[in-house]
This record gives C-alpha cells, sequence and structure tokens, in this order.
C-alpha cells in the first residue's frame, strides 16, 4: 500500500532510471498516478513494465526532440518524436489553451507520439481554466470494422468537457468498444473473466476469456455506429495530423517492431463565443437532467465526469493497494 504522494516519487524514480528528463518523468508518475486515485486502474501502474520495456528497446524516445510548428494564431502542429505519450499530450492540451487564449478556439495535432492514458486528464486542464475541450486519441488496433471480423480501429477514446460554475464539471471520456482494452489487459494479468458481449474471439464466437478477447476483437459500442466514430477518431488523430493509421498504429505491449506512431487532436474554445449566457444555461441543462424521475429511486441520476470527481477527492488522501501481481512488477521496476 502506497500513499499517492509516495507512489508518484517512486514512479518518478523510475522513469529517471529509464532516462526520461525529470519534468518528463514527473508528468508521467503524475499521469499514471492519477488514474489509480480515480479508479481507473487499468490506466495506472499496470501499464508501467510496458512503458519502461518500450524506452529500454528504444521504441520510446526518453530525451525527444519535440517541435512544435505554428500554423496560425489557433493551429498548432506538434512532432512529438516518439516520446513518452504522457508528455506530448500535455504540451498539447497546453499549446491549445495557449492559442485558444489569443483568438478564441485552438486547434493542436500531434503526431509521431505514444499512449497517453486518460484522456480526462487533459480536458480537465483545459475545463479549470474555463474552457470547452475536445480531445480524440487513436490507438492499436482491437475493434472490427462493421462488416469485417478483423480488428482494425483503436478503442480510440472521445472526450469531452465544459466548465460547470461552482459545481463539478462535466466531462465526457469514452472509447468506443463496450469497455476499455486495460480492462481486458487487467483480466489477463489477474486470470479474471470478462463481462459476457463485449468481445469475440478469433472465431467470431463471444467470449469472456480476456486472452481470446486480445487475439479476437472487441465489440463496438452501438454496432456500426460505435465503428463509425472509431474511424472517425483515426481519420481525425491518424490521417489528419500525419500519424499512423488504418491498423498501423502499434501494440504496446505486443508490437516492437517500431514506435507506436500514435497521433492527438486537441480542440480548445472560449465558452462565450456564441452566447454570454453559458453559466446559466448549462447549469439549467444539468439540472434538468438531474430533476427528471429516477429509474431506481435510491439512485441519483449522475453526469458525466461526477464519478471520477468524488472518487479523486475521496480517495487522494487514501492508500493505494496494488494487485499483487502489479505490485511483485513494481518492485522488480524498483530492484533493477
Ligand atoms: N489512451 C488510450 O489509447 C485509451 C483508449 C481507451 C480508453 N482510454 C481511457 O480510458 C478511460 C476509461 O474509458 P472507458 O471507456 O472505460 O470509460 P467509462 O466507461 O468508465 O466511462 C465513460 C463515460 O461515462 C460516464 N459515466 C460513467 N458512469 C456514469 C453514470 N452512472 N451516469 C452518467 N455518466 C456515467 C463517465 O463519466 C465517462 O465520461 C478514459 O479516460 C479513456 O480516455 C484511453
Amino acid at each position: 500500500m502506497y500513499s499517492s504522494k509516495d507512489l508518484k516519487k517512486i514512479i518518478k524514480k523510475i522513469f529517471l532510471k529509464h532516462g526520461l528528463k525529470k519534468n518528463d518523468a514527473l508528468i508521467s508518475a503524475e499521469l499514471i498516478v492519477y488514474a489509480e486515485i480515480i479508479g481507473a486502474s487499468t490506466h495506472g501502474v499496470s501499464r508501467l513494465k510496458m512503458y519502461c520495456d518500450r524506452i529500454k528497446k528504444k521504441l520510446i524516445n526518453p530525451k525527444p526532440n519535440i517541435k512544435i510548428k505554428h500554423i496560425s494564431q489557433s493551429i498548432s502542429h506538434i512532432d512529438a518524436d516518439n516520446c513518452i505519450g504522457f508528455v506530448s499530450a500535455n504540451l498539447g492540451i497546453k499549446q491549445a489553451i495557449s492559442n485558444a487564449k489569443k483568438s478564441g478556439i485552438g486547434m493542436v495535432g500531434v503526431k509521431k507520439s505514444g499512449h497517453y492514458g486518460l484522456s480526462s486528464y487533459y480536458i480537465e486542464q483545459a475545463v479549470k481554466k474555463d474552457y470547452i475541450a475536445i480531445c480524440f486519441t487513436n490507438a492499436p488496433p482491437a475493434i472490427a470494422p462493421y462488416g469485417s471480423k478483423k480488428s482494425l480501429f483503436g478503442t480510440n477514446p472521445i472526450a469531452f468537457g465544459v466548465p460547470v460554475k461552482s459545481r463539478i464539471p462535466f466531462i465526457f471520456d469514452s472509447s468506443m468498444s463496450k469497455i476499455n482494452r486495460g480492462k481486458i489487459r487487467i483480466a489477463e494479468k489477474l486470470g479474471k473473466s470478462l463481462p459476457y458481449g463485449v468481445a469475440l474471439d478469433k472465431y467470431g464466437e463471444l467470449t469472456t476469456n480476456p486472452k481470446d478477447a486480445l487475439s479476437g476483437v472487441q465489440l463496438p459500442i452501438g454496432d456500426h455506429r460505435g465503428s463509425g466514430l472509431a474511424w472517425m477518431v483515426d481519420i481525425l488523430c491518424g490521417v489528419f495530423t500525419g500519424s499512423s493509421h488504418g491498423g498501423k498504429v502499434k501494440d504496446p505491449f505486443e508490437d516492437f517492431s517500431g514506435p507506436q506512431n500514435i497521433g492527438h487532436l486537441f480542440i480548445v474554445f472560449k465558452k462565450n463565443l456564441f452566447d454570454k449566457g453559458f453559466d446559466k444555461q448549462i447549469k439549467l441543462n444539468i439540472q434538468r437532467v438531474k430533476k427528471l424521475p429516477r429509474k431506481d429511486p435510491r439512485k441519483k441520476i449522475r453526469y458525466p465526469g461526477e464519478k471520477k470527481y468524488y472518487n479523486f477527492k475521496n480517495n487522494l488522501k487514501k492508500k493505494i493497494k496494488l494487485p499483487k501481481k502489479v505490485y511483485n512488477e513494481l518492485q522488480i521496476l524498483i530492484n533493477t
């Protein structure tokens, strides 16, 4: 069991040992611990070994020469030089916020990046500064395009956030698959089964076995609609930013033939661009939903971002407990 402060220090030290620059090690440790605190352990310490393995194999560049090209006051393009995804995504959102401050809207495309963890971390930064934000990232093949039985699109999350004055921000952040791939990875690591109806094995049969799901396909949300959305993200992040796309993003756990070359897209804009009454109207909008009759009278109607906000608040001071296998992996990383 670790306090979040201690865990962050340990992870930072591990990344420093693997050659990351001081600030990059700090950002990366921060994101991994953030995932543990909000209860998204699928994107936490269980992935640390993978990042370290890829640095050792020179597939993540620990000392990248990241270049930012400013196309206009609003638009920037980042060449991340195959750095760890946390660092380029963090830079991407900061640049998008800075562009939005100047011109009302900021758009930043990032190429040659890697797995960046949880989208909500980046969205929160913009929302805390009172902006509306949308972000996308593509990911390695997991979902079969509608009509095919071979995976090609990633779980390709879409995240969207708006500030809600004196209330918890609205932050929607979701994979385009029925469950995120991290849940399958962690079920495999811990010897657990998957829920029924989220994945098919390589023969096209429904499976609850994580190993079979990883070599088969994950099912998209909403059938052809989810497949279409995952495709949209692949176009925006892969084709549009100049990164890998169409099934060519490399799996970080299994494909060591080169850097991932993932793309991200960040769009940030001022909330009052069209209507000065945004603060009042967004509260009203949420109130109308919250006041609806409940399906289960004991359960409040939640809006996206609420649960994670409470998780963060309640867990920040609590000790983080890692599953035994993940704990053991961490000890090896500490001691080697
Ligand atoms: N970097 C990558 O390649 C990658 C890929 C996939 C997912 N992810 C990340 O994994 C994380 C988890 O993704 P996920 O698909 O498992 O998300 P999820 O299913 O946990 O949540 C999806 C959304 O539903 C909302 N929600 C949950 N319960 C709710 C309720 N009762 N009422 C109203 N809204 C509710 C959440 O606030 C969230 O916005 C995300 O942060 C995502 O960005 C990253």
